[in-house]
């Protein structure tokens, strides 16, 4: 069992983590063209999205054969909602680049059988031949996905309440009205996104530190959902300066800023 961290880059800023991880995103599709990936949403990957958009465009990386699973959903909204994951990912990326339709994958945030429908996500991740590489951001209280403090390291995807503080901090996709925001979600599981091949955690901003440190040096313990990313042994962690304020004690290493490579 891994017990340290020890790919942890600081970025210079929140653009050079998106630079860096669109970056990672397409060496591994270099290498493996029919890549798996889990995908995130979130204040924190957009810039990750509008780089890899433009190495698409510039013809740097084919998302013809790729498959993407997305790493969680609201439950109880129509799935053409604008507040859900999905119509968040076709804004910011699927609207965009071409990616085969029966390649991408979406929990459904209308399911009627949300238990079956979880079931049906796991199976349809063995099907295609597992995760390569799952990407995640943080919250502010630890969560990866939307697994909140107190979720199971062996957890498989599933139904679950959302905490008032991640419900607030998700409202920002509902015009700021927190009445709006889903009381429920379907998430991939803390077991799911650890049985991915690699994992990348991006996080910005002083609001993400705390977790972040917990994450580092805390104990391994469910209260800290990503504290479980250090039973991995393939991690990489991006971080703005703002997210990491103890860069030097932890002395790792910087990469390139944009432009600068
Ligand atoms: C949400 C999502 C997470 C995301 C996290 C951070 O609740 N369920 O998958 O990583 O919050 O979001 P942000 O990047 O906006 O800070």
């Amino acid at each position: 069992m891994e017990q340290r961290l020890d790919d942890i880059s600081i970025c210079e800023n929140e653009k050079a983590v998106g630079k860096a991880a669109a970056k990672m995103i397409a060496q591994q599709i270099q290498q493996k063209p029919d890549s798996v990936l889990l995908l995130p949403t979130g204040r924190t990957p957009l810039d990750m999205y509008a780089y890899l958009v433009e190495m698409v465009n510039a013809g740097q990386v084919d998302l013809s054969r790729i498959a993407t699973f997305n790493l969680d959903e609201f439950y109880g909204l129509p799935q053409d909602h604008p507040g859900t994951f999905r119509s968040y990912m076709q804004r910011v990326f699927f609207s965009q680049v071409q990616v085969p339709a029966e390649r991408v994958h979406f929990l459904d945030s209308n399911a009627a059988d949300p238990a079956a429908e979880c079931d049906g996500y796991e199976q349809k991740i063995r099907e295609r031949g597992g995760i390569d590489l799952a990407i995640l951001g943080i919250g502010v209280n630890g969560h990866i996905g939307f697994n909140e403090p107190g979720s199971a390291f062996d957890s498989r995807t599933r139904l679950v309440p959302i905490r008032e503080e991640t419900r607030a901090a998700n409202a920002f996709l509902f015009n700021d009205h927190l009445d709006k925001v889903p009381t429920h979600a379907l998430t991939t599981g803390i077991g799911t996104i650890l049985d991915a091949k690699k994992i990348l955690l991006l996080a910005t901003g002083r609001s993400k530190a705390n977790a972040i440190h917990e994450m580092i040096h805390g104990d391994i313990n469910p209260e800290l959902p990503a504290s479980a990313l250090r039973m991995h042994s393939h991690v990489t962690v991006l971080l703005d300066s703002f997210a990491a304020p103890e860069s030097q004690e932890t002395g790792n290493r910087l990469v390139p800023q944009p432009g600068g490579d």
